[in-house]
């Protein structure tokens, strides 16, 4: 994959569908995950992509975002993606926010093609988590939830970032973004209710 290729076209559709905050947000996330890549002995560059892409149609209108997303129907590479859009797709109230991630995942594949597959994957589960994930998937998901332009940064998230391994890293952002959901009164996907659950007494038992 020539990703300078890439990384400019990610750029450029930053620019194109996102809303000025959320290019920020992307660039952050994509610093942020690129150095955890190097950090657990991943290809920094596969973290920058994911960065990039994670939230790139999150603005496309919504009809658009399902009906890509559902795309993952016929395509064999993408399935975590295709599980996390049925999971959302079961979850009405919670499916618009999160469909985005699915969709991505599968823009990207058919604009890059198997390559991309690895990333695809990470996107998807960016948004809802899901039980099962790569380390890429994890790593992205921290940096989303993490990176330092988020107004809920803490000074824990700084040690954690530093300090703990990848699953414990993990459990720490799906633990604070429950508890915000939670402080600003939102409904909470059970499918990342469960994650949570099952990731706690795994660390647990
Ligand atoms: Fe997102
Ligand atoms: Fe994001």
């Amino acid at each position: 994959m020539d990703f300078g290729t890439i990384e400019a076209e990610l750029l450029s559709g930053l620019e194109l569908y996102c809303k000025p905050w959320r290019q920020e947000h992307s660039k952050s996330t994509a610093a942020l995950c690129e150095r955890l890549c190097a950090r657990f002995g991943l290809d920094p560059r596969l973290g920058r992509m994911a960065g990039l892409g994670h939230d790139l149609l999150k603005d496309w209108p919504i009809e658009l975002q399902w009906e890509t997303a559902l795309r993952a129907q016929s395509i064999s590479d993408l399935p975590a993606s295709l599980a996390a859009a049925m999971r959302l797709r079961s979850e009405p109230q919670l499916g618009d926010k999160m469909i985005h991630g699915p969709a991505a995942a599968v823009y990207l594949y058919e604009k890059y093609g198997p390559g991309f597959a690895d990333i695809s994957e990470a996107i998807a589960q960016h948004s809802s988590a899901a039980l099962h994930m790569s380390s890429l998937a994890k790593i992205l998901y921290v940096s989303d939830k993490l990176e330092p332009l988020r107004p809920r940064s803490t000074p824990e998230d700084l040690v954690a970032l530093r300090e703990y391994d990848l699953d414990a890293l993990f459990v720490h952002s799906l633990g604070q973004v429950l508890e915000w959901l939670k402080s600003k009164g939102h409904s909470i996907a059970q499918s990342t209710l469960d994650l949570y659950n099952a990731m706690v007494s795994a660390r647990n038992s």
